[in-house]
């Protein structure tokens, strides 16, 4: 439909339809600044539900902090990211949030909302829920693998905190002592290359985990939500508990649709790059995931976008694939890269859907963010569908040596992107507006 689209203050102050026409000035905006979206596609602004910033795990930080990963976001079409404060042993919840809220403010281009993410169970963290809901959370995360891996006792009483202050919990599905075990085998057979990434996290131990976690929230009585779901197993765990009748939101990545698992068999110990999880998988999961999202099964598609450089910080793996930083890059190229995976497949407003609709009501961002409506946020991003381009560490905005989608052609790019009605990035470059603010949700 085309349209006029003002933004103010903001906000998007009036939408105004028609029937066909190049852009004008609306009545009432005598003073206001024209840019011609003929031929353009204008989404609300795209919203990436999973990442990790200024994150520190094993023994490093991730490669791009709030400054470079939000720049890396607007440049890509993003507008908006929710991040994974980590609370950590011994932290209160609201402590973690504190030590978010000063890694983010005052240098991000994005807008920003945390999940949180906990790493132990106690009475103290049980209590705090109402108070961290106050400071605008209402999303959390649990892992079933790591070394911060919940017991069943501890996820279903999760399941229900959460659930008592209106809010969610996204769970990592790996079956966390298995993984263990299963890589100490590997390790005792010689195998510590990055070819035995995978084979110590098989597509069942997702499966497993997302069966444990959706009958402990079938208990509960509570909607849960499976982050970053990689398989095939996955995705009939979850198809069970729909058939159950219950509420679970499912999340799949770029990587799930675009990599699969011979990447791991890449010389110079190239595989690296590739070291994430849950791991890259098999042909058919991705054919599987892929469908799943054509058929509407999965809600959101988010990057988890965690990353290392590969000639330093993946380098401590070297001699044993278990000490390499688990995680890869992407925050910058998600839009383009699921716009063109599903560009023969899905209209533009499913897409949307995926990567701005549905993070948006799911994370409790909805109608501010999520959609383009009077009195929404002036987050918006103009799509340009006829751009073709080739993604490469050499172009990107992302602060780390390498992408794992070096040399993959891609349609379309974000030609205008707005953060609150400040224009942050222009054909894939930035402006240097860091409007970013906290989203209280
Ligand atoms: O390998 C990954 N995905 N690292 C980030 C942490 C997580 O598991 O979400
Ligand atoms: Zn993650």
């Amino acid at each position: 439909m085309p349209g006029d689209l003002v933004l103010e203050n903001g906000k998007i102050a009036k939408i105004v339809k028609r029937k066909s026409g190049g852009p004008e000035k609306p009545e009432s905006y005598p003073e206001a600044e024209i840019e011609d979206a003929t031929d353009m596609l204008v989404f609300p602004g795209f919203i990436d539900g999973h990442t990790h910033l200024d994150l520190p795990v094993s023994g490093t930080v991730t490669a791009d902090d709030f400054s470079s990963g939000t720049r890396a976001a607007v440049c890509g079409g993003t507008t908006c990211v929710v991040d994974f404060a980590t609370q950590d042993f011994g932290q209160t919840m609201v402590e973690a949030y504190e030590i978010w809220r000063r890694k983010a403010d005052h240098r991000s281009s994005a807008n920003y909302a945390f999940h949180m993410a906990l790493s132990e169970w106690n009475d103290k963290i049980k209590a705090e829920f109402p108070l961290i809901r106050e400071k605008g959370i209402c999303s959390f995360k649990v892992y079933l693998a790591y070394a911060m891996r919940f017991q069943d006792d501890e996820l279903y009483e999760a399941l229900k905190a959460a659930d008592r202050v209106g809010g969610i919990v996204g769970v990592h599905c790996e079956n966390g002592l298995l993984v263990q075990k299963l890589q100490k085998e590997e390790l005792a057979m010689g195998h510590t290359g990055t070819e035995a990434h995978p084979l110590s996290r098989p597509a069942e131990l997702e499966a497993e985990a997302i069966d444990r976690l959706t009958w402990a929230a079938y208990l509960a009585g509570t909607p849960c939500h499976v982050v970053h779901l990689s398989s095939r197993a996955g995705l009939a765990s979850v198809r069970r508990a729909r058939a159950r009748g219950q509420k679970v939101y499912a999340e799949t990545c770029p990587q799930y649709l675009y990599l699969d698992e011979s990447n791991y068999k890449r010389p110079d110990f190239e595989g690296a790059k590739y070291v994430m999880s849950p791991p890259l998988r098999k042909p058919e999961d991705l054919e599987a995931i892929h469908a799943a999202v054509v058929n509407g099964e999965i809600d959101t598609i988010a990057t988890d976008h965690c990353s290392f450089n590969f000639a330093t910080q993946k380098q401590a793996g070297r001699e044993d694939f278990t000490k390499i930083p688990n995680g890869a890059p992407g925050i910058e190229h998600r839009p383009a890269l699921i716009m063109t995976c599903f560009e023969k497949e899905l209209a533009p407003y499913r897409l949307m859907q995926l990567l701005s609709e549905n993070p948006a009501k799911l994370f409790g961002m909805y109608p501010k963010k999520g959609t383009l409506q009077e009195g929404s946020d002036a987050d918006v991003t103009v799509w340009n569908p006829k751009k073709h381009w080739i993604i490469s560490a050499a172009n990107q905005h992302q602060n780390v040596d390498y992408t794992p989608y070096e040399g993959f052609e891609v349609h379309g790019q974000a030609h205008l992107v707005y953060v609150n009605g400040y224009l942050a990035a222009k054909d894939g470059e930035p402006t240097g507006e860091v409007r970013g603010e906290y989203v209280a949700r």
